[in-house]
């Protein structure tokens, strides 16, 4: 097993450098006696430019992060992932996210099985949303699923189809088993001209199966004597389940996929409803060229490599237990969502690969709101507050509306807070003095094309396993989710009994209070 970052022997002396710097660094003056700090902090990725100069790091910290990282073995773990190496030790599992988006004839020899299968699937999806798409009777698609069988598809919808909205019909999308949520949905459809997109991998997931079985309750009611096979759709890995609940159409997941790694599958299904099967395959080409940058680019120059060392620098040597996440694009609002899964699911995690408890700090809390409307919430704090909370800025160059002004303002606004926070400004007023000094990274998409999205959330994946192989931790297993799941199955029948035999003392309070 390969050593964890904090048994390398580059950690000590990270540590100290960590310790002075703390103490001494000070970003202004870096710029000021280091006139390549912006060249040498940039760099160029598939789709994306990154700066992150504006971190509190230097070129010697850097190059321990590096060490440390190669006697991780970072590489090696990375090419394990792509070979199809059983990496997701406590499932048994391959990890193969990155061969759903591996062109033909380009997968490992290895491989091929599932190549082949992948492929077959993905023409299949691709034909029958584009048949769904011209039938005029469909005028809304209602997407049931939940995690990664729901913020992954409906954060790429509303990322791509935006502002003209290319998609020919409605996209509706529910994940909650609050009945707030899919009945004001159903109460403006008509079942006859309605989709019903059912995502999950498991078909097990409670909140998807208690919304499928009202949808399809609903259409029964109210469709006289329509075809359910027509009408429902499942997206998942055990079609008999699916089958089991009455829906027939079905397209395949496989196991050696995690949920929240599943967007590019047909777990996408709606991605391609929304934008087109061109604009799915430009997805997964975007994500390909993320791929084939981490796979190969050295890792001095490679950008979920560099982000994810400033990460565990950030967390486990300067002590920030959050990051902030601030897309500067009102398409991107469910970005920080989807990546709070990505981060939190992955990494959340208290044991390494092993099963033993570890002395160090693993996922940060990850957070954010779409620029500017955090800046008017939350970034108070950024700037003022008693944390440092590094923040991660993402803008598009160019924007895919005409309104005039209105661009150049927001990048303006992006531009700006980055700046203040490295910058601050002195006043003798305790009130109005900004301390400055304070983090922030740039990654700048040429436009919010497919292709961009693609490698955006390519790039994020990667550096999520970076991190997760530095720390020595499984980042493709979940057990975390389990134990609120098996209680909840237990309290259900209680809140209509009123039995509360053998329960802790808040948990009987409040459910007869829920009675009462
Ligand atoms: O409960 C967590 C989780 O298992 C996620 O990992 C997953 O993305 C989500 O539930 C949905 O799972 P499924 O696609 O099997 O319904």
């Amino acid at each position: 097993m390969p050593p964890r970052c904090d048994q390398t022997p580059a950690w000590p002396l990270l540590q100290d450098h960590a310790a002075a710097m703390r103490h001494g660094f000070d970003l202004r003056q870096s710029f000021a006696v280091d006139p390549g700090r912006f060249t040498h902090f940039s760099q160029e990725a598939p789709h994306c430019f990154a700066d992150l100069s504006k971190n509190l790091w230097d070129v010697r910290a850097e190059e321990l992060l590096l060490r440390m990282a190669r006697d991780c073995g970072v590489e090696r773990q990375r090419d394990a992932m792509f070979a199809g190496e059983s990496i997701n030790a406590t499932e048994g599992r391959a990890v193969l996210h990155t061969l759903l988006r591996c062109p033909r004839g380009a997968a490992p020899r290895a491989l091929a099985h599932q190549a082949q299968q992948v492929h077959q699937t993905l023409q299949a999806m691709l034909d029958y949303a584009e048949r769904m798409r011209a039938d005029a009777a469909i005028t809304d698609v209602v997407c049931i699923g939940i995690g990664g069988s729901g913020l992954g598809p409906q954060m790429a919808v509303q990322a791509l189809s935006a502002p003209d909205g290319t998609s020919p019909q409605r996209m509706h999308f529910v994940s909650n088993v609050d009945g707030h949520a899919l009945q004001p949905v159903l109460r403006r459809l008509k079942p006859r001209s309605t989709l019903f997109i059912v995502a999950s991998k498991a078909f097990s997931t409670q909140e998807t199966l208690t919304n499928a079985r009202s949808a399809l309750a609903w259409f029964q009611a109210h469709a006289e004597g329509a075809d359910v096979a027509r009408h429902f759709v499942a997206l998942t890995a055990r079609p008999d389940a699916a089958t089991q609940l009455g829906i027939t159409t079905c397209f395949g997941l496989w196991d050696w996929v995690g949920g929240r790694y599943s967007l590019w599958s047909a777990a996408g299904l709606p991605i391609a409803m929304a934008c087109g099967a061109g604009a799915f395959r430009a997805l997964l080409a975007g994500a390909h060229a993320m791929d084939r940058h981490f796979a190969s680019a050295p890792l001095q120059a490679n950008l979920p490599v560099r982000l994810a060392l400033l990460d565990v620098w950030y967390r486990n040597l300067m002590g920030f237990s959050s990051r902030c996440i601030a897309p500067y694009h009102a398409s991107l609002r469910r970005l920080p969502a989807y990546l709070q899964q990505l981060e939190m699911e992955s990494n959340g995690k208290r044991v390494d690969r092993a099963g033993r408890p570890l002395d160090l700090a693993t996922a940060p809390v990850l957070w954010g709101e779409p620029g500017t409307d955090g800046q008017h919430a939350f970034f108070q704090m950024l700037h003022q507050g008693t944390d440092t909370v590094p923040l991660e800025i993402i803008a598009v160059r160019r924007p895919s509306h005409g309104l005039p002004g209105h661009h150049a303002q927001l990048l303006a606004n992006a531009l700006a807070q980055a700046q203040a926070l490295m910058q601050g400004r002195r006043s003798e007023d305790g009130h109005r003095h900004f301390p400055g000094n304070r983090p922030s990274s740039f990654v700048l998409l040429e436009s919010l094309s497919p292709e961009a999205l693609g490698a955006l959330i390519a790039l994020q994946e990667h550096r999520v396993f970076v991190a997760g192989a530095l720390w020595g931790i499984n980042s493709f297993d979940q057990w975390g989710v389990e134990l609120g799941k098996v209680l909840a199955r237990d309290l259900q029948p209680r809140l209509a009994s009123g039995e509360v035999h053998g329960l802790d003392a808040s948990t009987a309070g409040l459910l007869q209070r829920m009675r009462a």
